[in-house]
């Protein structure tokens, strides 16, 4: 979920003439806003600290989770934080969902719903996912990618997904006499069970294949920076992304889409946010794993 994320058309930080790097310099394009890049790390921190509490509710009875609540006060401290989380998650999401309504409805940016930069999916996504099975088994040549490959709309989706159904069952459960006025009883003990069966699904489904998808696969290993600087580089665009440059070229549009070269400060903070965020996500992947077996 980011700021603008359907069809996002991010402005360039500079112009041809300021970006543009002398011959031998490889030039860099601007891929999110600024706004999408905090979007994220909202998105992120929320998540983790949604997990992070979450867990210890679920496993309430391994000795990790019980060192945890001893260590800020008791599982009342832990849901307190969670519901923190939580309520700053969806105040973000909330405005992503404004900012696309206001985008689609009110300007009529017709982008936002279809076309090859929308985050809607298309008949092309689903041939690219079954031409990138087939080259994954070596029967095909690799497809080629436009502005979000059919993975990437997958993992925004799932984020509408998630809150709706996660989020709904836990303001089910947060705010249960109010609810009640229109629920059934069994319904709010069904809150917990889906809240909880669908909040580690969430868990698993992003520090395994999100975290897999993104940082770890070959050409983006060990990490893909771009969400932390904004921005890649030629090589990366060409790449990743072949049918979005060749068509950005063929427009006349690439240059307004240079920007200046990721500077090293940043790339390191990148680093030591995004390495810290894959680290606390394996290791609650751990506490998970071993909840089963002690
Ligand atoms: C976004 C809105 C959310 C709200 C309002 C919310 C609220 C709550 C509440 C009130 C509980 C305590 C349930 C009880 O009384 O035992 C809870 C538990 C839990 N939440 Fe959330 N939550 C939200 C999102 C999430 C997300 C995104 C995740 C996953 C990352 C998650 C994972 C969990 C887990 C695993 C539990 C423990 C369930 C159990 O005891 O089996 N929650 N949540």
């Amino acid at each position: 979920m980011s700021n603008q994320a359907i069809n996002p058309a991010p402005q360039p930080s500079g112009t041809a003439a300021q970006t543009s790097a002398p011959a031998n310099e490889p030039r860099y394009f601007r891929r999110f806003t600024t706004g999408q890049m905090w979007m994220h790390v909202i998105l992120f921190s929320t998540f983790l600290g949604l997990a992070t509490t979450g867990l210890p509710l679920r496993f309430s009875e391994s000795p990790w989770a019980r060192l945890m609540a001893g260590a800020v006060g008791g599982f009342s401290a832990i849901l307190a934080f969670h519901k923190f989380c939580a309520l700053v998650m969806t105040v973000t999401f909330v405005v992503h969902v404004f900012e696309i309504l206001k985008r689609g409805i009110l300007r009529r940016d017709k982008s936002v719903f279809w076309g090859s930069t929308s985050m809607v999916a298309n008949w092309k996504d689903a041939k690219d996912l079954f031409m990138h099975m087939r080259w994954f088994i070596g029967l095909g040549k690799k497809p080629e990618f436009e502005r979000y490959a059919y993975w990437e709309k997958f993992d925004y989706w799932a984020v509408f997904w998630g809150m709706v159904v996660i989020g709904f069952s836990g303001y089910a459960m947060w705010f249960a006499p109010l609810f009640a006025h229109f629920l059934p009883g069994w319904a709010l003990n069904a809150a917990l069970v889906i809240h909880s069966e669908e909040g580690l699904l969430a868990i698993l489904f992003i520090f395994m294949i999100h975290f897999v998808n993104t940082h770890l696969r070959p050409g983006s290993f060990p990490m893909d920076m771009v969400i932390f600087t904004g921005v890649e580089s030629e090589h990366e665009f060409k790449v990743k992304r072949a049918l979005e440059y060749e068509r950005m070229a063929k427009e006349g549009k690439l240059e307004s889409r240079l920007a200046p070269a990721p500077t090293k400060i940043g790339i390191n903070l990148g680093r030591v946010v995004g390495f810290t965020a894959i680290a606390i996500g394996l290791t609650l992947l751990g506490l998970t794993i071993s909840a089963y077996f002690y």
